[in-house]
Order: structure tokens, then sequence, then C-alpha cells
């Protein structure tokens, strides 16, 4: 009995003895959890409680377009902004970090893929947020795509030394801002030559006897596979969820040093992403607009009708009103010589001759006369330049890594398993995905209803101008043509069949 008793206790001892450091370790795990926790939720209530109150659809004195990487941001800059703002409007080094330039303090738009967080650095209560969001698992497809596309282009080097020489070389100053140089490319891309290279190299090695898959999605010997890209460190931390990091001022981008703790945070425990997604679909909110890249004809006509017009009017009542009070000039020849970034990523360089797309160039006088039917026709040539000088690069590009190709037939044959990893590694931009389509059905509905009002009110008032004979025939064509003109252009476009542009 005693013996046992013994016994017993001296286990008692032993378990004790032996559970003291686990019950620290645990209780330090629970700290970091706990710290963890506390750090996220106070950057959410302090992110939830500075919103600004002024009605959110009426356009503020500064444009901010948070620009998500592949969502097929760059027609809307290229076609519709740059349309609407001239240069000397154009914030300095959009795209490129900003740098607050005191030269420039009233520029009116500005472009980024930098995150939310800039907002800090801006005007908050006088600006307006604009953003186009885009299917998690199709954005994850092409910012693989582009990263191979882009990487693709300096295979026409015999070595990386030889690359590593180009890149270094200085950049013509006018040629703009290249994809090297903007987040998260600058990282991606570099790292996929690196990957590429390494495959060529391999490739020669073993003297070309290497078996060709026909998936281009899993084609080892000429490009990492989709199922090795996705699971890479560098895209979990930059590419997934990218949408929501990015609306919440969370991508390792950002220009807050707290955001990185709490970015950490909510990377090592996920449970703390719904604080995030919290704030994220606030600002989502508070936006002036929100446009869909699956619905790209009806988001880009939305865009002309809620953005578009407010820009018009804005910018033609600053002008009257600058003009009424003195004729000068002063303001306009501030424009600073790089201020025009060429962030479409086509710059003249050693590495692809492209050819221009025409509409680009524009001078100061492009939005004096400006209408909403306008710039609707504006934006369908501009586009459809921009589409045929891309897919023309991309085709040039994808011939260095043949026979791989992106094609849709290709992506037809990618494993439902894939797809749903991706699914679940992008929870979060799921969920903000299915957020942003609410609004922007509600968006929808409220611009629809806009567009009815305006075209009643005209009616009315060209009735009552027609009784009154001030109304010559050629004046009731005219005014009714433009809310006749946006409704109908509205309609056909909202109807004909959402075709995707391919970015
Ligand atoms: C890389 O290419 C350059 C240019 O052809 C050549 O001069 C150099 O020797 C190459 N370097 C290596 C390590 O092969
Ligand atoms: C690859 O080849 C197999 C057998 O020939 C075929 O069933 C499959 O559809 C092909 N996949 C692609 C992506 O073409
Ligand atoms: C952001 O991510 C890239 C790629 O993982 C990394 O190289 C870079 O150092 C990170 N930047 C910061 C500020 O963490
Ligand atoms: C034009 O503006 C500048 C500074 O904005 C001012 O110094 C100058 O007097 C103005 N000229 C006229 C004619 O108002
Ligand atoms: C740009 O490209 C054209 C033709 O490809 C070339 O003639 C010109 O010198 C290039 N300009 C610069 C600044 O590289
Ligand atoms: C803009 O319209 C005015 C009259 O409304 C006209 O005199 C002027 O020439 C037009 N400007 C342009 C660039 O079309
Ligand atoms: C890739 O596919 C497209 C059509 O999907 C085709 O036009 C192009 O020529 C192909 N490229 C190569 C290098 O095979």
């Amino acid at each position: 009995m005693r013996c046992l008793n013994i016994d017993l206790n001296l286990h008692m001892i032993l378990v004790l003895f032996l559970s003291i450091p686990i019950i620290i370790k645990a209780s330090s795990a629970e700290d970091g959890y706990k710290q963890c926790e506390h750090t996220v939720r106070h950057w959410a209530s302090s992110s939830l409680n500075s919103e600004v109150k002024e009605d959110k659809h009426l356009l503020r004195d500064l444009l901010f377009f948070l620009h998500v990487p592949r969502t097929g941001g760059r027609t809307y800059f290229h076609c519709f902004l740059r349309k609407l703002y001239s240069s000397s409007q154009e914030c300095p080094r959009s795209y490129d970090k900003l740098r607050v330039d005191s030269r420039k303090p009233n520029c009116r738009l500005l472009s980024t893929h930098d995150d939310y967080s800039i907002i800090y650095k801006l005007p908050k209560e006088k600006t307006s947020a604009v953003i186009i969001l885009r299917n998690p698992v199709e954005r994850v497809f092409s910012t693989f795509e582009f990263s191979v596309e882009v990487a693709a282009r300096f295979l026409i080097h015999p070595n990386l030394t030889s690359v590593g020489r180009m890149a270094r070389l200085p950049r013509p100053k006018k040629a703009g801002v290249s994809t090297l140089d903007i987040w998260p490319w600058k990282y991606l891309i570099p790292w996929m030559i690196e990957d590429l290279f390494a495959r060529r190299d391999a490739r020669e090695h073993r003297g070309q006897t290497y078996t060709m898959t026909n998936n281009s999605y899993d084609m080892e010997d000429i490009l990492m596979p989709l199922h090795e890209f996705i699971n890479e460190p560098i895209v979990r931390d930059i590419v997934h969820n990218g949408a929501t990091f990015q609306i919440a001022g969370l991508t390792n981008n950002s220009h807050l040093a707290e955001s990185h703790e709490v970015r950490h945070c909510v990377l090592k425990y996920p449970t703390f992403g719904k604080y995030v997604l919290e704030v994220a679909k606030k600002r989502l909110n508070d936006m002036l607009y929100v446009g869909l890249t699956e619905n790209h004809k009806e988001s880009a006509s939305m865009f002309a009708n809620v953005v578009g017009a407010q820009v018009i009017s804005q910018l033609s009542t600053s002008r009257s009103k600058r003009e009424i009070a003195n004729n000068n000039d002063s303001e306009q020849s501030s424009s600073l010589p790089d201020s025009r970034m060429d962030a479409n990523y086509q710059r003249n360089n050693t590495y692809t001759k492209v050819k221009k797309v025409s509409s680009i160039g524009k001078d100061e006088e492009t939005n004096k006369n400006m209408t909403v039917g306008k710039l609707m026709e504006a934006y369908e040539s501009c586009t459809s330049d921009l589409r045929n000088s891309q897919e023309e690069r991309r085709a040039n590009s994808l011939k260095n890594i043949s026979p791989a190709n992106f094609t849709k037939e290709a992506r037809r044959h990618i494993p439902k398993v894939l797809l749903q990893k991706i699914t679940s590694l992008n929870s979060l931009d799921m969920e903000l995905y299915n957020y942003g389509q609410s609004i922007f059905a509600k968006q929808h509905e409220r611009v629809m209803q806009t567009i009815v009002d305006t075209k009643r009110q005209e009616t009315i008032l060209i009735e009552s101008a027609y009784i009154n004979s001030y109304g010559s025939p050629s004046w009731k064509v005219l005014s009714l043509g433009t809310a006749g003109f946006s409704l109908l252009l509205f309609l056909f476009l909202s109807r004909r069949k959402t075709s995707k542009i391919k970015l």
C-alpha cells in the first residue's frame, strides 16, 4: 500500500514537473494570441471610427482610384480617367510610391496599386475612392499568367547576368514607371524571371530530353506549375486575399508602420480575418463607385454615369470659376515633366518594342467639351486599342515559353481540387467579392433611377420650352440627346453579353 502511495506521489511530482514547461509554453502562445487579438481589434475599431460623414455618392475634390492588380483597372485609368483629367490634374507619381509633392497639393486624381493606407497622406475628408473587384480565383490565375508573361519577355537574354545588366541601365526619364517598379510586380516578376531561367538552364543541362505534358498550368520543365505557385510564401504574402488587404490598408506595401503588426497577426491567426473583413466591407460601402471585372460592360457604363458625369460637371464648374476670377493659369503650368507615369507598363525599353496606343496621348483640352456620351465613345475605341496591343504583347512573350500557352482550353483542364484550394486560400476575398456584388447591384438600381429621372425632367423642360416657343427643333433633339443617349447606351451595353476583357 505504502509503496504504491510513494510511487503515486512520485508519479504526480513527475507529472507536475514535466508539465510546467508545457504550461509556460502554452501560456506564452496564448499571450501571443491575446496580444494579437488586442492589436487587431484596436486597429479595426480605430479604422472604423475614422469615417467621413458626408454623402458618399457625391464626388469630392480628389478622386482616388484604388487599383487592385489584375482587375482590369488599366482600361479605366487610360480610357476613362485620362480622358477626364488633364495631366496637370493628376497627382505626381501615380502608381509609383506617392511622394506627397508640395508643388501639387491640389491634384485631383490619384491612381495607384498602393493600398488604402495612402489615404492618411491625403486630405481624407476631400477624397472619394473608387475600385474594381474581380472574382478572386480569376484574379489569382491572372496574376500567375501575368507574372509568367512579363518574366518570359526576359528569356531573350542569354543568362541572368545579362538580364541584371539590362535592368540596371538608367531608364529614359520620359518612359515612365516600369512594371518592375510597381508593387506587387517588383517582387513577383524578378522572382519569376529567376525561376524561368533556372528551368531553362536545367533543360539545357539535360539536353532537352524531358517529357512534355500538354497542360500549360502544370509543365514543370518550362515554368512553375500553378499548384506550386499558389503555395509559395511570396504568393501567400502578397497575392492571396490581396483585395481585402489592399482595401484594409494591410498589404506589405502599407504606408502605416502599425499595419505590419496587424498584418502579421492576421496571417498567423486566420481567425482575426473577420476584423479585417469588417473594415474592408465598411470602406467598400463608403466608396463612390464599385465596379466588377466580370460585369465589364455594365461596370463601364456605370462608371461613366456615376463618376464620369460628376467629374465633368465638377471640372467645368471649377474651370469657369477660375476663368471668371482671373485668367491666371499659373496652376496649370506647375505640371511636372514626369507626372504622367506610364503605368500601363508599356515602356520603350530594351526588352520590348511596343506599338503606341494612339489614344493615350492627350492634351489639356481633352475634358473641355466632354459629355457622358462622348466619354463612352472615347472609352470604347480606347479599350479596343488597348486590348489589341495587350494581346499582341502577350502572344509575343508567350512564344518564349512555347509550347506552354495559356489558353481557354488549357484552363478547362485545371483540376477541381486546385480551384478549391485557391478558393480556400482566398476566403476573405471570396466574401468581400460577394459583398461587392451586392453593392454593385444597388448601385445599378440607383443609376437606372437617376437616368430615368433625368430623362423625365428634361422631357418636361423641353415640353415647356416648346410651348413657350423658345425651343427650336434642333435644340429639342440636342437636349433629348444628353439623357436619352446615356439611357440607350446604358441599356444597350447592359444587355450585351458581358464579354470579359482579357487582361
Ligand atoms: C551571360 O551572357 C553574356 C552575354 O552573352 C556573356 O558575355 C556572359 O559570359 C554570360 N555569363 C555566363 C555566366 O554565362
Ligand atoms: C492532354 O492529352 C490528353 C490525352 O491525349 C487529353 O485527354 C487531354 O485533354 C489533353 N489536355 C490538354 C490540356 O490539352
Ligand atoms: C513584401 O513581400 C516581399 C515578397 O515576399 C518581400 O520581399 C518584402 O520584403 C516584403 N516587404 C515588407 C515590407 O515586408
Ligand atoms: C496669379 O496667381 C499667382 C499665385 O497663385 C499670384 O501671385 C498672381 O498675382 C496671380 N495673377 C493674377 C493676374 O491674378
Ligand atoms: C524607342 O524605340 C524606338 C523604336 O523601337 C527607338 O528608335 C528609340 O530610340 C527608342 N527610344 C528610347 C528613348 O529608347
Ligand atoms: C467646345 O464647345 C464650344 C461651344 O460650346 C466651342 O466653341 C468649342 O470650339 C468647343 N471646343 C472643342 C475643343 O470642341
Ligand atoms: C497560343 O494560343 C493562341 C490561341 O489560344 C494562339 O493564337 C497562339 O498562337 C498560341 N501561341 C503559341 C506560341 O502557340
